[in-house]
């Protein structure tokens, strides 16, 4: 997947955005990043006994909680014949496969028992194991380390994302959104400055007219970028609202980490303001955005959801209608300066790929902080 250049007078900075794969095209082939935590789901979506379904990165997994509160995943496909496992039935402790009853230790995928054998038999059931995913639970959501190498674990992993919060007592809401989409058009949807003025038009916001020029400088992060520290623009309410509130300067900070993390913070006093967004490969044609928001700011969540939701409609609206343009496959663009953030991701990720290959540290494709320049 190469980044391809055009240098022709008038078309300098011009880029096309490498080919994002489509479905039905070799497995190998899917643009996902392995070895990387990804968000499965709700940590609510799995209690007592019952054992949900997820998709990532195309794999399918059965997860559920043991009776000791421990959250697991398993690739949900036996690995006797294949059924899914999520067809079995699960005790609190042992998966047992509803197809011949073979059970498995859920957090570790060991087979303990394979009912069909007698005493003639010599196979050793500890020897059989389902394939399983490391999995842990942060500000409510399961998080699934999808390691490559399916049930062999890398030998240090690090932890799971975790929300900044900055305080004791905090606010905390979660949204989730699905985009009939590559991940990599999620990614540079969600970094994209430009389309705001368009897309997310509305009287609490911004207007259309309210467009103008704007210089940010962004620095490099391990495995990402950040849009320095900066006090956001005064056009929009919530900011001038919250700079009324405490009398102190707002700041705000973004990074964007791979695989697919978007963080911001806003401070202001002792007033502040965390959010992540997560673009979740589900398969290459679809992904799914998972918002969760936290704050000791005097906002209820009930009208913060109100507001977050209508946001995140306008970008799903947009990528829905811009799905079907891309069934086409046609060949897209990335201009300077607006789209710079997205041609990091591409150089990240592609890097990392490469990196991964030839055991080379990664190189970063900033050499250091950099102001671009863009209208929105
Ligand atoms: S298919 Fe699962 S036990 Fe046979
Ligand atoms: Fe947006």
């Amino acid at each position: 997947m190469g980044i391809s250049r055009l240098n022709e007078t008038g078309l300098s900075g011009l880029e096309f955005i490498p080919e994002v794969p489509q479905a039905g095209t070799e497995r190998s082939d899917t643009g996902f990043l392995w070895d990387f935590w990804y968000l499965a789901m709700r940590s609510d979506e799995i209690s007592g006994k019952r054992l949900a379904k997820a998709m990532l990165l195309e794999v399918p997994l059965v997860l559920g909680r043991t009776s000791e509160g421990k959250a697991f995943a398993m690739c949900d496909a036996c690995p006797h014949r294949g059924i899914p496992l999520s067809y079995g039935h699960f005790d609190g402790k042992n998966l047992q496969c509803s197809y011949h009853g073979w059970e498995f230790e859920a957090c570790s995928g060991q087979c303990v028992l394979i009912p069909s054998l007698t005493s003639h038999d010599k196979l050793k059931v500890e020897r059989i194991g389902a394939v399983h995913f490391p999995c842990e639970e942060r500000d409510g959501y399961v998080w699934v380390y999808m390691n490559a190498t399916g049930s062999k674990l890398p030998e240090a992993i690090p932890p799971a994302p975790e929300l900044p919060k900055f305080s004791a007592k905090y606010k905390v809401t979660r949204l989730e959104c699905e985009l009939p989409s590559h991940i990599d058009h999620g990614i540079i949807g969600l970094m994209d400055p430009a389309h705001g003025p368009f897309v997310h038009q509305s009287w609490f916001w911004r207007s259309k007219k309210s467009i103008h020029e704007k210089s940010k400088q962004f620095e490099p992060i391990e495995n990402g970028f950040r849009m320095s520290k900066h006090s956001p623009s005064t056009n929009s309410l919530p900011y001038q609202l919250l700079k009324k509130m405490t009398g102190e300067p707002v700041t705000t900070t973004i990074d964007f980490v791979l695989p697919n993390m978007r963080f911001e913070e806003i401070h202001s006093g002792k007033l502040w303001f965390s959010s992540r967004a997560t673009v979740t490969p589900v398969r290459r044609d679809l992904c799914r955005i998972d918002f969760v928001a936290a704050w000791n700011l005097p906002f209820p969540v009930s009208i913060f959801r109100i507001f977050a939701k209508i946001f995140l409609r306008q970008d799903q609206e947009t990528m829905i209608q811009q799905s079907e343009g891309l069934k086409h496959n046609p060949r897209l663009m990335l201009i300077d300066d607006a789209d710079r953030p997205a041609k990091w991701y591409f150089a990240l990720k592609q890097n990392l790929i490469e990196s991964r290959r030839t055991g080379v540290p990664v190189p970063h494709p900033m050499s250091g902080p950099v102001t671009l320049h863009w209208r929105s």
